[in-house]
């Protein structure tokens, strides 16, 4: 399975400045991309047709919504479906990332409804799951990490994949706070994560990818790339200058 580097542009860059972006990110990386990587990046929904045209040719480089409504269409203001995200030429779709969890107040169970609908239509979905400062503080991590990967995987059928299924495990305390979690506790946490998705997923869930996220730079990637149980990393800061993105990419 490819390591998947993916960026989380979250709330920022305008149409244009995500295309000129993604154009010098296709032209610092392009040519030089391992064949066992691959590049994913989430913009914001006004920017998705703008980057989708910078990487058109480029197979390796997928673009993704960084949420999604589960249904096809409906009165549902303010929301976009899967089936539009696909309709746009995205191929993927972040569930549950804790901005939307802890901002917007997303329950696990709305996340689980989410991610079987956006899997079922067809989108490659990451799920976004990680705990607090005060769960890990309290020893609540293995129970954070069960709860969240059971109901947001919960409404999946059994024959689902890593085509289709990717976990992203961002740790809240590490998300834009400069403070990447060590490399002990991601292959804590990674190894915890791997054995639930065996649990779940008995067929599959060995061969699911897990993503760490939060603070990651050019400066760590290669330390935390090579872990064992990562295969991938979904960066936000980073990610927003060509420059360092294509040295995460690249690292
Ligand atoms: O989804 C990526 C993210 O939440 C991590 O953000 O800025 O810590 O890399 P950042």
């Amino acid at each position: 399975m490819k390591k998947l580097m993916a960026a989380n542009w979250k709330m920022y860059k305008t149409s244009a400045g995500a295309e000129q972006t993604a154009r010098s990110l296709v032209q610092a990386v392009a040519a030089d991309l391992p064949g066992d990587r691959e590049v994913m990046v989430f913009p914001p929904f006004t920017a998705i047709a703008s980057v989708v045209e910078a990487f058109a040719g480029n197979e390796n480089f997928i673009v993704g919504g960084q949420n999604c409504y589960p249904a096809d269409e409906g009165a549902f203001t303010g929301e976009i479906s899967p089936r539009m995200l696909l309709d746009l030429g995205c191929r993927s779709v972040l569930t549950g990332h804790s901005e939307r969890r802890h901002i917007l107040g997303e329950s696990d169970e709305f996340v689980g409804k989410k991610t079987a609908f956006a899997v079922q239509s067809g989108l490659h979905t990451v799920l976004c799951i990680g705990e607090t400062l005060e769960q890990r503080e309290s020893g609540k991590l293995a129970e954070v990490l069960a709860r969240q990967l059971k109901s947001g995987l919960g409404e999946l059928e059994n024959g689902v994949n890593q085509e289709v299924l990717s976990v992203a495990y961002e740790p809240v305390w590490a998300i834009g706070t400069g403070k990447t979690a060590g490399p002990p506790e991601i292959s804590e946490a990674h190894g915890l994560v791997r054995e639930i998705l065996q649990d779940i997923l008995p067929n599959t869930g060995a061969a699911i990818r897990i993503l760490y996220g939060g603070s990651v730079k050019p400066g760590n990637i290669g330390e935390i790339i090579s872990l064992d149980n990562v295969e991938g990393v979904l960066v936000g800061g980073a990610s927003l200058q060509a420059d360092s993105f294509s040295q995460i990419v690249l690292g």
